[in-house]
């Protein structure tokens, strides 16, 4: 059977970095600087820069993500944002990052009502999911991305089904933000883990469903992971913010993409 062409998704996450003033020149430049339309681009600034990065982006082929939302719908919840919100600022929104299950203790059960929010306002949801070290360490890697999945998708499946569109990042919490990196080979395995959990909770097309390796990704080490046919791509922190760095891993990332084109079966 051939395999479904996926996408090569690379997908900036600048976290608590730029003003709205410097996050428009960035993205603005950003996008010149990584002009390669086989590979589908999406930058995540502050809420407070979605606006001005939109309009920097306009007509560049370059999509605009949030990096957290709300898990209700409206109330009081001061100092939140609502999915609905987002629409229009946002197509894109990041779910369940690693910084946010650590400092706002964010339960599988509440990223999974997230994701439903997401999927009421159209918002293309980016799921990540991975193990602290010592849950590696401990040999309980896949068991941890297993139970996280479990502990979110549920309940989006339990709430009329999991979102089609669904997009999980693979980040080690180890390597985020550390200068470390996953092996390739062990985000594959990840990845193939991923999928059929996915498939078992009731993804029957989990297969063309797109995997991104996040964790200290720079242009030097994106290689490793595009080489795996597992992996579609990388959420980036770090590095998002360097205009050199983002040029050389859309770079490396066309590469696959127009691999994949060429040769869908390979
Ligand atoms: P990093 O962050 O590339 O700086 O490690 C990745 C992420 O947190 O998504």
């Amino acid at each position: 059977m051939m395999r479904p062409v996926r996408t090569v998704l690379i997908v900036a996450n600048w976290k608590m970095n730029t003003s709205p003033t410097d996050a428009g020149e960035l993205a603005g430049t950003i996008a010149k600087a990584t002009d390669e339309r086989l590979v589908r681009r999406v930058i995540c600034p502050p809420y407070v820069s979605l606006a001005a990065v939109g309009q920097a982006l306009a007509g560049t082929g370059v999509e605009v993500g949030a990096q957290n939302v709300h898990a209700e719908v409206s109330g009081a919840y001061t100092g939140e944002i609502a999915a609905s919100m987002l629409v229009g600022l946002a197509s894109w929104c990041i779910v369940g990052h690693s910084e946010r299950r650590r400092d706002q203790a964010e339960s599988d059960e509440l990223v999974g009502r997230k994701l439903i929010r997401c999927r009421e306002a159209g918002l293309t949801p980016i799921l990540c999911v991975g193990e602290r070290l010592e849950e590696r360490e401990a040999g309980r890697a896949e068991e941890t991305v297993r139970r996280q999945l479990e502990g979110s998708l549920s309940v989006t499946a339990a709430a009329g089904g999991i979102d089609p569109e669904l997009v999980i990042a693979y980040e080690p919490v180890w390597a985020i933000g550390t200068g470390r990196t996953a092996r390739g080979a062990d985000a594959a395995a990840m990845a193939d883990a991923i999928r059929d959990s996915c498939r078992e909770l009731g993804m029957p097309d989990a297969g063309s469903m797109p995997i991104l390796y996040g964790g200290s990704v720079t242009s030097a080490s994106i290689g490793e992971f595009l080489a795996e046919p597992g992996i579609d791509g990388a959420l980036v922190g770090g590095a998002s913010l360097k205009v050199d760095e983002m040029a050389g891993i859309v770079a490396r990332a066309a590469l696959t993409a127009r691999a994949r084109v060429e040769a869908p079966s390979a």
